[in-house]
């Protein structure tokens, strides 16, 4: 806290949360575009969260992408973590395996002792495809588990950035382009009214189920994020936004 008081971040979150109706917004020193130990930083702040607001037998859905990971990677086991089940909010979505929702679900599993369910399935599916595996059995019992998840905890990425990261054809491309994408999270994209303009299709968590969700955590810095996090924010992280300076100063045009 002292630390913060003398960077100024304690307004800087004050103004943020206010700006864009969040209920907390944390925010660490720097900016994550500019320099690696940021992201990490993102992620001990993270960590320090998940461990603070979970308790036993919750299950925590955990999305993908290089921020999650490096929250994945500051987690240390507690009594209430080492009770929890880590889910993947979806299947694939095209992305290094390191990034993809099933490894840091696993990873953080392994961080905190606690135990972990994969979702495994092919990414960007046909319908008929998406229509028969939604009834397997196995996968059946992970996207009910995914249902009951207390906490989401989520990245935020550049809605460009993102669809070319994940090798998307290039209707896609055009598609998120006329309608405007600018942030995206989980497989979502949205416009800048916070409008969700397409998905990708894979299993797993859809968006009106988050409504029964206790906590939803967005970890997402670096100023080249500031218009993908002011997209999803009216929408996923009405709970808690953790990100860096660097993307709320941009936010708030304090640059
Ligand atoms: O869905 C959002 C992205 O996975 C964020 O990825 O944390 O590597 O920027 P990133």
């Amino acid at each position: 806290p002292l630390i913060k008081e003398l960077f100024g971040l304690t307004q800087l979150e004050a103004e943020l949360a206010a700006y864009l109706g969040v209920r907390q917004v944390i925010v660490v020193p720097g900016d994550a575009d500019e320099s690696d130990w940021v992201k990490k930083e993102l992620g001990r702040a993270g960590a320090r969260l998940l461990k603070q607001v979970s308790i036993p037998d919750q299950i925590v859905a955990v999305a993908g992408g290089s921020t999650i990971y490096a929250v994945a990677e500051m987690m240390m086991p507690t009594p209430a973590l080492k009770m929890t089940t880590f889910v993947p909010t979806r299947g694939g979505l095209g992305e290094a395996v390191e990034l993809e929702a099933n490894y840091i679900a696993s990873l953080m599993a392994k961080k905190t002792g606690g135990k972990y369910r994969l979702m495994h399935v092919p990414e960007q599916l046909s319908e008929e495809s998406y229509q028969t595996l939604i009834r397997e059995p196995h996968i059946r019992e992970v996207l009910d588990c995914l249902r009951r998840a207390r906490i989401v905890i989520h990245g935020v990425g550049d809605a460009k950035k993102m669809a070319i990261r994940r090798k998307s054809p290039p209707e896609v491309l055009k598609k998120l382009e006329e309608s405007g994408a600018v942030g995206e999270s989980f497989g979502y994209y949205f416009n800048r009214q916070g409008e969700i303009v397409h998905r990708v299709q894979t299993v797993g968590l859809q968006l009106q189920e988050l409504t029964r969700v206790e906590k939803m955590i967005a970890v997402a810095g670096g100023a080249s994020k500031a218009e993908a996090i002011s997209s999803i924010c009216s929408i996923l992280s009405r709970d808690t936004l953790i990100t860096d300076e660097g993307a709320a100063r941009a936010i708030l045009q304090k640059v």
